[in-house]
């Protein structure tokens, strides 16, 4: 028998504030472009270092939620390549709330069995950001539960130019040859090697492009859009994304009878 899970909520962003999900098809793996922290700050006449503060209390409530019902991988866009074209101290706050996140956190996602992991090039962040990840991933390594990835200096085109050095310096030194090189094997050189791919990709604040983001993964990721700002994003929405995508008709290129 299928096993539907109903939730009930009185107060929501969205249209239709009651979603039954099939909690036999939850998604395995949810990747969330966190944006719009700017624009909420902005609406509320607030600098825009409160925006990121504020995106960052989301992202413990949309963990637990995620976490409660059943997602095993839960992928945070928080810094991409590109993000080191912005101010200077705009970069600082964020690294800043970085550090301070995972020193306030690490207790409790170790607790609820969390894996931390990130996705990116950490060698470029401040020693003190690098240290905490360090810590953070040593402490969870061996725990069970949904895996968080924090992509962090993270660009999809960085990811695939790394994997694709690392594969041509084996063939140049004869380890394997040309002809070996397979989605398989790529995907081993990935950050998210042993990973599944992501289900889906949210991305709040109204924008619809992927801003670099897991290029290689996404190929079959079902997209879901909403204009609400990260900040505001609620364990609803989370709840309305996975529903939606539990109504969408994946095919993977093939015919369905
Ligand atoms: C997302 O919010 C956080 C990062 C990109 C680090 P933004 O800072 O991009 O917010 P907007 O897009 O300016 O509203
Ligand atoms: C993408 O958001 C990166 C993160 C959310 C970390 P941006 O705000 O940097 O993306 P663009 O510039 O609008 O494409
Ligand atoms: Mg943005």
């Amino acid at each position: 028998m299928r096993n539907i899970f109903k939730l009930f909520k009185k107060k929501t962003s969205l249209e239709n504030n009651d979603v039954q999900l099939d909690m036999e098809n939850i998604p395995k793996h949810i990747a969330i472009i966190m944006d719009g922290n700017g624009r909420w700050a902005k609406a509320k006449n607030l600098p825009r270092a409160l925006g990121h503060k504020a995106g960052v209390e989301t992202i413990r409530r949309i963990i637990k939620e995620a976490d409660r019902l059943g997602v095993k991988y839960m992928t945070l866009y928080a810094f991409s390549t590109e993000n080191w074209k912005r101010p200077k101290n705009e970069v600082n706050t964020l690294m800043k709330l970085l550090v301070q996140y995972l020193k306030e956190e690490i207790s409790e996602l170790h607790k609820n069995g969390v894996v931390i992991n990130v996705l990116g090039d950490s060698s470029r962040l401040p020693n003190d950001c690098i240290d905490e990840i360090q810590k953070a991933k040593e402490i969870t390594k061996n725990n069970t539960g949904i895996v968080m990835n924090v992509a962090l200096n993270y660009g999809g085109r960085d990811e695939i130019i790394r994997a694709t050095r690392e594969i041509a310096e084996m063939v140049a030194l004869g380890e394997i040859k040309p002809s070996e090189i397979d989605d398989k094997m790529f995907e081993n050189h990935l950050y998210t090697k042993n990973m599944p791919d992501p289900d889906i990709i949210i991305r709040p604040s109204g924008e619809q492009r992927l801003s670099n983001f897991l290029l290689w993964q996404c190929a079959y990721s079902e997209f879901w859009y909403s204009n609400i700002n990260w900040p505001d994003f609620t364990e609803e929405d989370l709840r309305r994304a996975i529903y939606d995508f539990q109504n969408r008709d994946r095919r993977f290129g093939a015919i369905k009878d």
